[in-house]
């Protein structure tokens, strides 16, 4: 059993391009997700977010949905293609009529608006100008952006996050190349990254000058436990080196202001380009860290010695449980970044902004969900979060992710993340047994 302090701010989530669909109504401009999915055998089924869950016209019923629910708060983000179509300059008012719209009645039914800014839906047109986060320019059209959308919410949302989880978008989209737009060149991805982290300093004294003396700023990371093999020193070495780029690389600018010596002493030309000042501007303090946590990876050394290796395919396959995204379920990890957090950041607040998990649902004749893996998963990282709450660090909220089954990047439609059920014929929607349960959860401020 475990009480959560008087507060306790709990929500959940959903992102602009994985929900919203209405793709190009209203003006919407193409983003470079939109083009990514254009291309054959990028996404799984050749799935797109053309539709997604509709939110873009059923944002009434999915606000109703969280009110059922009893969120406190809802994290989303915002398409900023559907702001400024082409990136930069002109201004599209019905794309910001329809987030207003969203805010006020988010507000109207008691729930606090969690604006993301930025959730990977790049306008094309910049990725086609500017050559997208390669070129530091993206980073002052971020800024620019951030000015129009707060100019016009800034009075009524007070919680914003520049930027979700900046070292999956860089790594994903450019050395992968599983993410739009799908380079797979190492050197950009890192270049990529500085970008990213400017772009978001840059954003921060905007949002503030926008808005009232209240408004509070953040990022969100997104932290994995990240074990070595075995207790080799190459193994341990490859260990630190990938908490190093995952982790530290963002964490050590914006809360030390340097990149971590370490790993930038192995980047040799993959080392951006950090021109006098940036830092500065990059660890513009912050009220708070949005921390995302959803699995382990166990990691090691290559057999020469030369790379280090994300993920051992056998321990996926022999320990433990995972989920359908092939995910070690494993919930101490959530204490253990909390509580580091805490610790060598001395981060002032800390709201979990994602946690979940993907599982295989199906709806029963009598229209329920029985998600028990989900509810399962969901129960022991909130009992993790709690004690790492009882040992001081500053836990101020928690958000699933995600509110509605929705568009899983290159994995489509396949996995299921919701809380509640989404049938993409219909656009139904059905709460899952850990929606329902969440529920109770929130109304009692205890996970039993
Ligand atoms: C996170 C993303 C989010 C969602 C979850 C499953 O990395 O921020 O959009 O896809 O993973």
């Amino acid at each position: 059993m475990a009480i959560f302090p008087q507060g306790f701010l709990w929500g959940a989530g959903t992102y602009a391009y994985q929900v919203e669909g209405a793709a190009f109504e209203d003006g919407k401009g193409e983003s470079i997700w939109d083009r990514f999915c254009s291309q054959p055998g990028t996404i799984l089924n050749g799935d797109t977010g053309l539709v997604a869950c509709d939110h873009y016209h059923r944002y009434r019923e999915d606000i109703q949905l969280m009110k059922e629910l009893g969120l406190q708060s809802y994290v989303f983000s915002i398409a900023w293609p559907r702001v400024l179509p082409q990136g930069r300059g002109e201004v599209n008012a019905r794309g910001l009529d329809f987030y207003e719209r969203l805010v006020d009645g988010l507000l109207e039914a008691g729930i606090e608006p969690f604006a993301t800014l930025y959730n990977w839906d790049l306008p094309q047109a910049l990725e086609d100008q500017l050559g997208g986060w390669l070129n530091r320019a993206t980073a002052y059209a971020f800024a620019e952006y951030t000015d129009v959308v707060t100019r016009r919410l800034g009075d009524r949302v007070r919680r914003w996050l520049t930027l979700n989880e900046p070292a999956v978008t860089a790594f994903d989209s450019y050395e992968s190349g599983e993410h739009a737009p799908g380079h797979r060149n190492p050197r950009e991805a890192w270049h990529t990254t500085h970008h990213y982290l400017l772009g978001h300093g840059l954003a921060v004294p905007i949002i503030r000058a926008n808005g009232h003396a209240d408004t509070q700023v953040g990022i969100t990371l997104n932290f994995t436990a990240i074990h070595p093999n075995s207790p080799s020193p190459e193994d341990r070495e490859a260990a630190h080196f990938l908490d190093g780029k995952y982790h530290r690389w963002f964490l050590d600018p914006i809360f030390r202001g340097e990149y971590p010596a370490d790993v930038a002493a192995r980047l040799g030309d993959y080392m951006p380009d950090v021109q006098p000042g940036d830092l500065d501007i990059i660890s513009s303090p912050l009220d708070y860290l949005g921390a995302n946590y959803y699995t382990r990876s166990v990691v090691g050394a290559s057999p020469d010695g030369s790379r280090a290796i994300d993920n051992f395919a056998y321990f996926k396959q022999e320990q433990s449980a995972h989920t359908t995204m092939n995910w070690e379920v494993y919930p101490s990890g959530i204490y253990e970044h909390l509580t580091r957090l805490h610790r060598e950041y001395h981060i002032p607040n800390i709201y979990v902004i994602e946690n979940g998990a993907a599982f295989e649902d199906t709806v029963t004749s009598d229209g329920h969900v029985h998600d028990s893996r989900r509810q399962h998963y969901l129960r022991e990282h909130l009992l993790q979060a709690h004690q790492a709450l009882s040992e001081g660090v500053p836990l101020r909220g928690y958000s699933v992710w995600a509110l509605l089954d929705n568009f899983e990047w290159s994995l489509g439609y396949s996995r299921r993340f919701g809380i509640t059920h989404v049938n993409y014929e219909t656009q139904q929607r059905t709460l899952k047994d850990s929606g329902l349960w969440y529920r109770d959860v929130i109304k009692n401020n205890e996970v039993k």
